[in-house]
């Protein structure tokens, strides 16, 4: 347990009032904190008080004596991403407040603000020596991490990448992507690859197709200005999608290990082909609080993606996400190939299909045709579940605490390498250059319409 100095830039906005917060607070319940101080910093003046009061109500079971020493620790500095000067005055307060607590000048530095700040908020910890590159290689350790999505598109993501590879060394850089830190999803490579059941029919011969889903009931909330320039295709596809699709799609790592796994997983990235699309917006968006009246974001994405490797070649990866759909879901459906009907009647009328259901709860389970209590020839469908979060009750962490433990640890398992970033960023560049027309869905339904004739077009059904 390192002793440590928290700096949060973007404290007043909401990744930080419903993520970071709460996590902070988590760590600190569980005793998974030695001595720390938190510096928020925001372009507004704010209390400290109004900041924790305003992510109070994200925090599960609050217990007054653990959230007053959150505020006891917390502290809030006015910045501007963009003045220097900002910078060498946060890092002067930085030192000040590490001597009067005696910190050890571990820092972790978490940029919760949109990724264009990102630039110079680099150039400004490094050149105001809130960020050592020379502290990746001893103590004090201090790292920074970089929230998704990385960039706006491939130039951008290239461009900031430049920036952060000129004054930082690779060892102190976390890309984050809450995604991997969930359980299930940091469950998918090691239950492949610690049983030997699914890795021999993982592959073309047996499986038909792959989907995954994020679907959300929520709309975009108070986050319009920052939806209207991403929409669902940079914020969830080009990070969270594609993580899962490279964690399904990649050949067995060396060890089971963060870096070997990055590798993997940046290889089968490097092959994703976009085969077709769909787009939809919710009804009702362009009127949203910071929407362009005329916007075309979508908020509904869907597409046919390949992966042209010998594993994956002719089984489609279907994808789909979507803000105000019927259902929170956030799964995977490995659809397996349908046996010859040995039967002489009542044929099953589907196959096996692994599903990985990540939210809202954590479980594996394989659906299977089994016999019909007293019926000699027919088969019903049939699932043989493990329920993690039935299993382990209270253990599960949520995933930002889990970001926050590990980049402590310094473990780069949970970070995603700039090479899966560049890749991600082409398949979303591919989709983008398709000429697809933007459908309108009603709120609470399922998507577009016109969801039915692309999955006729290509043969699939989804698995509800
Ligand atoms: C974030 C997106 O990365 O993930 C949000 O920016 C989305 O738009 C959220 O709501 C979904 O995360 P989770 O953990 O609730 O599935």
């Amino acid at each position: 347990m390192s002793d440590v100095t928290f700096i949060i830039l973007g404290m007043s906005g909401d990744l930080a009032k419903k993520k970071l917060i709460p996590a902070l607070y988590q760590l600190i319940n569980k005793g998974m904190l030695g001595a720390f101080a938190i510096i928020g910093t925001g372009h507004e003046p704010h209390t400290v008080q109004e900041i924790l009061e305003r992510a109070k109500p994200y925090i599960a079971a609050v217990d007054e004596a653990v959230f007053a020493r959150l505020v006891e620790n917390t502290h809030y500095q006015k910045l501007d991403c963009s003045t220097p000067t900002d910078f060498a005055t946060l890092a002067h307060y930085v030192e000040q407040l590490e001597q009067q607590c005696r910190l050890p000048g571990n820092r972790l530095v978490y940029c919760a603000t949109a990724s264009h700040f990102y630039s110079p908020i680099t150039q400004g910890l490094a050149q105001s020596g809130l960020i050592d590159k020379m502290s990746s290689r001893g103590q004090p350790w201090q790292r920074i991490v970089y929230e998704k999505p990385f960039g706006h598109d491939l130039a951008s993501a290239q461009a900031t990448n430049t920036v952060i590879a000129r004054y930082f060394d690779e060892q102190q850089v976390y890309r984050v992507d809450h995604y991997l830190t969930k359980e299930m999803i940091g469950n998918i490579a090691l239950v492949r690859f610690t049983n030997c059941v699914f890795e021999p029919l993982w592959n073309n011969r047996y499986i038909e197709n792959v989907q995954i889903i994020v679907s959300e009931k929520i709309g975009i909330e108070n986050r319009g200005a920052y939806y209207d320039a991403y929409g669902a295709l940079k914020d969830i596809v080009q990070n969270h999608v594609l993580e899962m699709l490279a964690l399904i799609g990649m050949e067995a790592p060396e060890k089971l290990t963060g870096e070997h796994i990055r590798a993997q997983r940046a290889k089968v990235l490097e092959k994703v082909r976009v085969v077709d699309a769909l787009l939809g917006q919710y009804q009702g968006y362009q009127q949203e609080k910071m929407v362009a009246p005329t916007s075309r974001t979508e908020t509904f994405a869907a597409a046919y993606l390949a992966i042209d490797n010998e594993r994956w070649a002719g089984v489609p990866f279907f994808i789909k996400t979507g803000k105000y759909l019927d259902k929170k879901e956030t799964v995977i459906h490995i659809k397996f190939k349908q046996v010859n009907c040995l039967l002489t009647q009542n044929c099953p009328s589907d196959s096996n299909y692994l599903t990985i259901q990540v939210a809202p709860d954590s479980s594996f389970f394989l659906s299977l045709n089994a016999k019909k209590p007293g019926e000699a020839h027919q088969v019903v469908p049939v699932k043989m579940e493990f329920c993690h979060s039935c299993l382990f009750t209270n253990g599960i962490p949520e995933a930002y605490e889990v970001i926050v433990q590990e980049v402590m640890r310094g473990e780069h398992a949970i970070a995603v390498r700039f090479d899966e970033i560049e890749s991600s960023w082409k398949v979303i560049e591919a989709i983008k250059a398709l000429p697809l027309t933007l459908y309108a869905y009603e709120q609470g339904s399922t998507g577009p319409d016109q969801m039915n004739d692309f999955c006729t077009k290509h043969g699939f059904r989804w698995r509800s």
